[in-house]
C-alpha cells in the first residue's frame, strides 16, 4: 500500500509496524474494554517526521490515532479499525529547566521522568497521578489530566505555558516562547489540552513549575460514613494550609486492594469511609497535621516514605485490583460538591435497579467531588449500567467527564451535559481545523452527523 511506503520512507523501516505481533501492545487500552485494528503504528521522532506522517495520512485519506503512554481509560487511545496509530513515545526531548521555573518536554516524555528531571533542579511539576511511570505529557495534555494535586496545583491546563502541536492538515502551530503575559487571539493551546487527539497533536509543550514541597505527611483515617468524611475535608481545607490531597474511599475497593496485593489492612474492623490526607510543606507539616487530627481513633499517621507509600499503595492500586476482576466500565465524573454525599447515597440503588447484581466501587479525589465510578459485572458492550451511572450524574447537575475525558466511552453522552449549542461550537471547531475528520474520529463528538 502507497501510504505504508510513504511512512516507512519518513520514519525507517524500525519504527512502522506492521505486523500483527508487534501492532498488539497498541490495539487494546489499559483497560481491555477497547480494541481495534490499526492499518499500522508509526513512531516519528520529531515534529518535522509527525507533520510529514500527518500529510501522507491525510493525502491517503487514513484516519489517525494519536498515542502516548496508553494509559487513558476512555477508549480514545486505542483504534477502532483501520486507522494509522501515531505513537508520541520517540518525542522524548527534555530540555535543561530554566531559571524562571519552566521547562520545554517533548510530548513522548513520561510523567515520572519528568518529576525527576525537575527535581533535580529543585523544582517541582504540579500534576501526579498513578499512571506515572507510562503516562506522557502530550497524553496528559491531550486529556487535560487532573491526579492527586489538582486543590494546591489545578491540572494540566493550569500548567501549561505554551504549546508545539501539528495540525490535521500538517501546519505545525507553535507559540513556546517564555512570555509570562501573552494575550494575542485565541488560547490554542488551552484548546488543544483536553481534545483527546482530535484538532491536531501535540509534540511538545513548555510546562510551569512549582515550588519543591519535599517534606510531606499523610494519615489514612476510617470514618463512620460519607458525610464525616466530607465533612473532615471541609475543614482540613480550611485548617491545613498545607494540605496536598485528599482521597476517599471505601470497604469494597480496600478489600480487593488487600486481596490483589497482598498489603495488609491499616486499620482494625470496617469502616463506612475512608479518608486520605497528605500535606506537604519546605518545612515539616506533620505538626499541623496532628493538631488537625487531635485525639481521634482509628487513624494511621505516616511520615518517612515508606509508609506513606504503603497508605498511598491501598489508595492508587485500586484500578489494577479492579481491572485484575475483570473488564470494567469506568465512569470518572463530578458532581456539585455539595451533593457528592448525595450521589454516593443513590449511586448504588440505581445501578442496581439497571443491572442487578453488579459491583459497585468507589473512590476519588474528594476536594473536587471527582468520584471514579467503576462497575464489574456487565459485559463490556452493555451501556446499562453506564447510562445509570450518569444519567444520575446529570439529573445531579454534575460532570460525565471529570479529568479522564470522554474518549469513544462517553460521546454519546457529550450532548446530553454540555447541551446542543456547545456541541454545535465544538463541532464547527472540529470541521474548521480536520474537514477530514481525520483525527481521532469518533472520540468526544461521536461520529458526524
Ligand atoms: P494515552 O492513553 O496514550 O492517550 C489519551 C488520549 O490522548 C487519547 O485520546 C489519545 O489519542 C490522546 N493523545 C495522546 N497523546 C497525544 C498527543 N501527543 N497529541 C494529541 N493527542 C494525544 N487520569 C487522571 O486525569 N487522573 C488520575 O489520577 C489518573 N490516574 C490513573 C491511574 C492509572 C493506574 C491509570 C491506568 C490511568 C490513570 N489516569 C488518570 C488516566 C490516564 O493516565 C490519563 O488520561 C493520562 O493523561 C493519559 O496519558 P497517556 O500518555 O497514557 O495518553
Ligand atoms: C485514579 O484516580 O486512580 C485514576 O483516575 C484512575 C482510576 O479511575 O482508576
Ligand atoms: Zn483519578
Amino acid at each position: 500500500m502507497r501510504l505504508l511506503s510513504d511512512l516507512r520512507a519518513i520514519v525507517g523501516d524500525a519504527h512502522l509496524l506492521t505486523d500483527t505481533e508487534l501492532k498488539a501492545g497498541y490495539q487494546t487500552d489499559w483497560t481491555r474494554r477497547f480494541s481495534g485494528e490499526a492499518l499500522g503504528v508509526v513512531r516519528p521522532a520529531s515534529v518535522d517526521e509527525v507533520a510529514a506522517v500527518v500529510r501522507a495520512c491525510a493525502d491517503a485519506g487514513v484516519a489517525i490515532v494519536p498515542q502516548g503512554g496508553n494509559t487513558g481509560l476512555v477508549g480514545g487511545s486505542v483504534p477502532r479499525g483501520g486507522e494509522v496509530v501515531l505513537s508520541t513515545r520517540r518525542l522524548r526531548s527534555l530540555a535543561p529547566v530554566e531559571a524562571a521555573g519552566e521547562v520545554v518536554a517533548g510530548a513522548g516524555v513520561v510523567l515520572a521522568t519528568l518529576h525527576a528531571h525537575v527535581a533535580s533542579a529543585g523544582w517541582g511539576f504540579g500534576v501526579d497521578l498513578g499512571a506515572r511511570d507510562s503516562a506522557t505529557i502530550g497524553g496528559m495534555i491531550s486529556t487535560n489530566a487532573g491526579g492527586i494535586n489538582v486543590l494546591r496545583h489545578g491540572g494540566m491546563r493550569q500548567q501549561l505555558l505554551g504549546i508545539e502541536a501539528v495540525l490535521a492538515d500538517g501546519s505545525v502551530v507553535r507559540r513556546m516562547s517564555a512570555l509570562r503575559k501573552d494575550n494575542t487571539g485565541y488560547d490554542l493551546a488551552g484548546m488543544l489540552c483536553g481534545s483527546e487527539g482530535t484538532l491536531g497533536i501535540v509534540t511538545a509543550a513548555r510546562l510551569r513549575l512549582v515550588p519543591p514541597l519535599p517534606v510531606r505527611a499523610a494519615a489514612l483515617m476510617g470514618l463512620p460514613s460519607v458525610e464525616a468524611a466530607i465533612a473532615l475535608v471541609d475543614a482540613a481545607r480550611r485548617d491545613l494550609p498545607a494540605l496536598l490531597a485528599a482521597e476517599l474511599f471505601f470497604e469494597e475497593g480496600l478489600s480487593l486492594v488487600v486481596e490483589h496485593t497482598g498489603v495488609a489492612r491499616p486499620l482494625h474492623g470496617s469502616f463506612g469511609a475512608y479518608l486520605l490526607l497528605e500535606v506537604a510543606d519546605r518545612s515539616d507539616p506533620a505538626d499541623q497535621l496532628l493538631a488537625f487530627l487531635g485525639d481521634r481513633d482509628d487513624v494511621v499517621f505516616a511520615t518517612d516514605v515508606a509508609a506513606r507509600g504503603r497508605l498511598w499503595e491501598l489508595r492508587e492500586r485500586h484500578t489494577e485490583a479492579i481491572a485484575s476482576a475483570g473488564i470494567v466500565h469506568k465512569l470518572d465524573v463530578s458532581v456539585p460538591p455539595a451533593r457528592l454525599a448525595e450521589f454516593i447515597r443513590r449511586i448504588g440503588p440505581a445501578l442496581e435497579a439497571a443491572v442487578p447484581g453488579a459491583r459497585l466501587i468507589l473512590y476519588g479525589h474528594v476536594t473536587e467531588a471527582n468520584l471514579h465510578v467503576n462497575v464489574l459485572g456487565p459485559p463490556a458492550e452493555d451501556q446499562a449500567a453506564d447510562d445509570a451511572v450518569l444519567e444520575l450524574v446529570i439529573d445531579l447537575g454534575g460532570s460525565i467527564s471529570a479529568e479522564h475525558g470522554v474518549g469513544v466511552a462517553k460521546a454519546a453522552w457529550l450532548e446530553r451535559d454540555r447541551g446542543a449549542a456547545d456541541v454545535a461550537a465544538m463541532r464547527a471547531i472540529k470541521r474548521a481545523l480536520d474537514p477530514q475528520n481525520i483525527m481521532n474520529p469518533g472520540v468526544i463528538l461521536g461520529h458526524e452527523r
